[in-house]
């Protein structure tokens, strides 16, 4: 393992960052927002350091950001009782405030928000090493995301206006159908996009009328709680909690949490949880709720993404947008290109290109100008990284790119490893990080066959000409939730319903279909339509 160690990357690595980026630890000390107030935290705290080492010498230190409160599962429970209580089953301040009014809150809350863009963004970069430009553009498009929600709210308020006409043994019938809130959602977020993934689940919650319990993410918690205030000013009390801490212990006190109902039977107070994460951690919570029926769920878990190169693909195009696609914030996104297949006929000629690209990439901290390999939060991510890239190694494939794989303390660079083959656990396992596995197809339906046993299924890619790749095409769609053309594994546009098949996810979400997931449809019918509209005052 050490002889992927390289003291020449230790020069990265600044003896002081500079001041516009420097972060003051005493402004990030133990909070939390509970019942409508943000509480000091006397329990006790984590420390939260940053992998964006500062260097002595040769000696790196994560450098010390904060501090973030360990809740207890007695804290955890605080928060649940805050929430039933602004939730009053439906019938809470929020839930049945008028649609303008909540809207006029969210909006509130998003020019808050922006109001803090840069502030969020320093710490994204510190947190979860995200290059400046990227992390800004993580809170600018949520920004736009909550506002383009609101528009899609609206239109979707004109649409429960209207008046449905339907025939039942040859009488008509009229109908409206109104969307009411699910209850109390908790939401659990991924260091990957801590803000954006956050709100694009919080917002439309919130938007629908429900309560949200909000579990902070491993990394970026920091980020997170600077929008407390936010949260605190804008919305009644209770309808947002937001607990850092350990999730092993904040988030099953939340899950497991019970009501009595009237016949005197315990349900679960969670109504929906709304999680980005991996499957392992999905099915944990999950069953920590003591009464799942009753639980809706929107799960994004883990992928791996295939890109399909044919031998008419235009390689140029093809290892440019790979190379993005699967090392964007060093391949840290659930939506990356996390296996290559390429045809024979083309395979020496693609991963060349492919390896040149990686070449050409920058490395350096997230303040960088220009720079594309930056260092990776997790503390064991080098180790994890290598040990797939060793597996492959010692199979019989090759790190193709010059230093692939090297790197000191933080910070890689991504390895191109050429050769991959059944047996080798680059083949099948997600390795979300910065390696770009190739393996070479002769035969379409091999390729076919691995997605078919995959246990994925959230996107692919395919490269080529439309007449080589039709039939390709139309068999993906069977296995895969997004099928791109010429084009990169993506979650946008945020237009689009961003959902997965298999165990890469469940239920979709867009800026729409977000808020038909956070909410239920509830129909109030009559034979005569005079009657109905008489007896429906105007749905809130
Ligand atoms: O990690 C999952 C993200 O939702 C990916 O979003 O494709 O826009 O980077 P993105």
């Amino acid at each position: 393992m050490s002889t992927w160690n390289d003291d020449s990357f230790l020069s990265l690595f600044p003896e002081a960052p500079p001041a516009k980026v420097r972060i003051d630890p005493a402004q990030h000390s133990p909070r939390w927002l509970v019942d409508g107030a943000m509480r000091p935290f006397t329990g006790p705290a984590r420390e939260v350091r940053s992998r964006v080492a500062t260097r002595t010498g040769t000696t790196l230190s994560a450098t010390l950001l904060g501090h973030e409160a360990q809740l207890t599962a007695d804290d955890a429970k605080l928060a649940v009782a805050a929430a039933q209580r602004a939730w009053n089953n439906g019938e809470g301040e929020w839930p049945s405030a008028h649609v303008e009014t909540r809207i006029a809150a969210v909006e509130r809350f998003a020019a808050a928000v922006e109001a803090k863009t840069d502030e969020i963004a320093t710490l994204l970069m510190w947190e979860i090493g995200k290059p400046w430009a990227s992390s800004r553009d993580e809170v600018t498009r949520s920004v736009d995301y909550i506002r383009n929600t609101v528009v899609e709210l609206q239109r979707l308020r004109q649409h429960d206006l209207s008046v449905q006409l339907g025939t039942a043994g040859g009488k008509k019938h009229f109908a409206r159908t109104h969307r009411r809130a699910l209850g109390v959602v908790l939401c659990v977020a991924p260091f990957n996009y801590p803000v954006n993934e956050f709100l694009t689940t919080v917002i439309p919650a919130l938007l629908m009328g429900n309560v949200v319990i909000a579990k902070t993410p491993r990394f970026g918690v920091l980020a997170n709680l600077v929008l407390l205030e936010a949260f605190r000013d804008c919305f009644p009390k209770g309808v947002v909690s937001l607990l850092p801490g350990d999730g092993r212990v904040v988030i099953p006190a939340v899950m497991s949490a019970t009501e009595q109902d009237v016949a005197g039977n315990p349900t679960g107070v969670v109504h929906v949880l709304a999680f980005i994460g991996s499957e392992g951690a999905a099915n944990a919570i999950m069953r920590a709720h003591p009464t799942p029926i009753t639980l809706h769920k929107i799960l994004g878990l883990g992928a791996k993404n295939p890109a399909v190169v044919l031998p008419d693909a235009d390689l140029d195009a093809a290892a440019a947008a790979i190379v993005k696609g699967g090392l964007g914030f060093n391949g840290q996104r659930c939506t990356a290109e996390k296996i290559v297949f390429v045809h024979r006929s083309v395979a020496d000629a693609f991963t060349a290109k492919v390896a040149a690209r990686v070449d050409a990439l920058k490395a350096g901290m997230p303040w960088d100008e220009g720079v594309g390999i930056t260092p990776l939060p997790e503390e064991t991510k080098l180790e994890t990284m290598r040990a797939l890239i060793d597996d492959a190694v010692s199979k019989g494939a090759t790190v193709v790119n010059t230093n692939g794989g090297r790197g000191a303390f933080s910070i890689m660079r991504p390895a191109v490893v050429a050769g991959v083959k059944p047996g080798m656990r680059l083949l099948h396992e997600e390795q979300f990080g910065p390696i770009i596995p190739i393996s070479t197809f002769d035969d379409a339906e091999a390729v076919l066959d691995w997605q078919r046993r995959s246990p994925f299924g959230q996107q692919s890619a395919v490269w080529g000409k439309a007449e080589t790749a039709r039939a390709f095409v139309r068999k993906f769609t069977r296995f895969v939730a997004r099928v791109n053309l010429n084009d990169v594994c993506q979650r946008g546009p945020d237009s689009f319903g961003f959902s997965a098949a298999d165990k890469s996810g469940f239920g979709t979400l867009s800026l729409k279909e977000a808020l038909l997931s956070f909410s239920r449809p509830v129909l109030v019918q009559a034979q005569d339509q005079s009657v109905l509209d008489a007896f429906l005052s105007r749905p809130g």
